[in-house]
């Protein structure tokens, strides 16, 4: 079976591919690589020893899209494409309505024509606003508190409508806490460009002195040690999960043609506990102080992982020291990114 990724040059895109092609799937990826580089691509072909047909194209061009999906018979659809940053998403709400609304809207578009009727969506834990309950459970009430947020629950909805319209469409939506880690050659990795947003890639950067210091954003929320609690999952488990979510759907097992699935531990840990666990990954000491909160953080949030285990007989395995320990054997391997050779 072939499977179309869109994305699949991007960080967890890249992981996917590789984890598809090692089950034993035709893989192509589409990618515009807007927000990565052509290299992963080739680093896949290294991991995996197989080929990869890619189409550097946007989502947005229908025309290209049906006949991408044509041309290489393909059956199903893991979209990853889209833009993510939350900080942006308020600058440049238009681009992402255009990039994840609209693309999407595009993809299924084509989809429907190429007669391809199964896709699994890169959804958010953001999807669930200011949780009212923890651990989150996939009936939680949602809500968005920015645009990156709006884009993802518009899209939700919208695949909703689509399944409702027509019982042979088939939809996994995959809610992603936190996804940190790397592939364990170190061969694949995160590689933001520019100030990192998220903690972990601020993290690396600090302990491999591109950056003085971490700023950790409030230290008296109500938690443990008053700062932030996430489920960070390691990007492997979570590309897995994708597996899994992909082969319920083609098995046509599920229950319903369209099903909403948290992907994450069920464990939280605050941002000092993520510090002290990459410093004994790393054994680097990284440096930190406490800044005020950063607008439309949440204090606590972690997953329910019952339906997940229950829906997709799935599991996330990977604990926090293989998190940090891939991340920083990535990083070692590859201190410039896709720009230099990996070493
Ligand atoms: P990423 O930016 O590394 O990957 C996205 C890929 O999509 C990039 O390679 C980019 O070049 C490509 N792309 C963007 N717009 C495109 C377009 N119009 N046409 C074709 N290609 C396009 O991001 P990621 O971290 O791998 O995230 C993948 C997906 O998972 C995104 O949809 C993101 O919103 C979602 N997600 C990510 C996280 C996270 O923390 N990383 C959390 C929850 C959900
Ligand atoms: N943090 C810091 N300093 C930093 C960066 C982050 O203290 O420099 C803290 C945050 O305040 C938060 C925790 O580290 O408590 C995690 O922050 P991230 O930015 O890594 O992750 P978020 O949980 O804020 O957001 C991520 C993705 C969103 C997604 C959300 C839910 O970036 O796209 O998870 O899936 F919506």
């Amino acid at each position: 079976m072939t499977v179309l990724i869109t994305g699949g040059a991007g960080y967890i895109g890249s992981h996917c591919c590789v984890a598809f092609l090692q089950a034993g799937y035709d893989i192509v990826v589409v990618d515009n690589l807007s927000n990565s580089n052509r290299m992963s691509l080739e680093r896949i072909e290294a991991i995996t020893g197989q080929k990869i047909k890619c189409e550097i194209a946007d989502i947005r061009n229908q025309d290209n899209l049906e006949r991408i999906l044509k041309a290489h018979n393909c059956e199903a659809v893991v979209h990853f494409a889209g833009l993510k940053a939350v900080g942006e998403s308020t600058q440049i709400p238009l681009a992402y309505y255009e990039n994840n609304v609209v693309g999407t809207h595009t993809l299924l578009s084509a989809m429907a024509n190429s007669g391809v009727k199964q896709m699994i969506f890169s959804s958010s834990a953001t999807v669930y606003g200011e949780p009212q309950f923890l651990p989150l459970t996939e009936d939680h009430p949602t809500s968005a508190v920015n645009p990156y947020g709006r884009t993802k629950l518009m899209i939700e909805e919208m695949l909703r409508d689509v399944a409702a319209s027509d019982p042979q469409w088939r939809f996994g939506i995959l809610r992603y806490f936190n996804p940190v880690g790397a592939h364990h050659s170190g061969q694949i990795g995160e590689n933001p460009l520019g100030i990192p947003n998220n903690l972990m890639p601020f993290i690396t950067q600090v302990a491999d002195g591109r950056r003085e210091q971490l700023a950790v954003f409030g230290n008296d929320y109500e938690t443990r040690d008053g700062t932030g609690v996430r489920d960070y999952i390691h990007v492997t488990d979570l590309v897995e999960g994708h597996l899994r979510a992909h082969e319920v759907l083609a098995s046509g097992s599920a229950r319903s043609n369209c099903f909403a699935v948290n992907l994450g531990t069920g464990n939280g840990y605050s941002v000092l506990e993520m510090v002290k666990a990459f410093e004994r990954a790393s054994n680097k000491e990284i440096r930190f102080s406490f800044a005020p909160r950063r607008d439309g953080d949440v204090a606590e949030c972690y997953a329910n992982t019952e339906l997940a285990e229950e829906l997709l007989d799935w599991k996330a395995e990977r604990d926090l020291d293989a998190m940090c320990r891939d991340t920083w054997n990535w990083v070692c391997k590859n201190p410039r990114g896709y720009e230099a050779p990996s070493t």
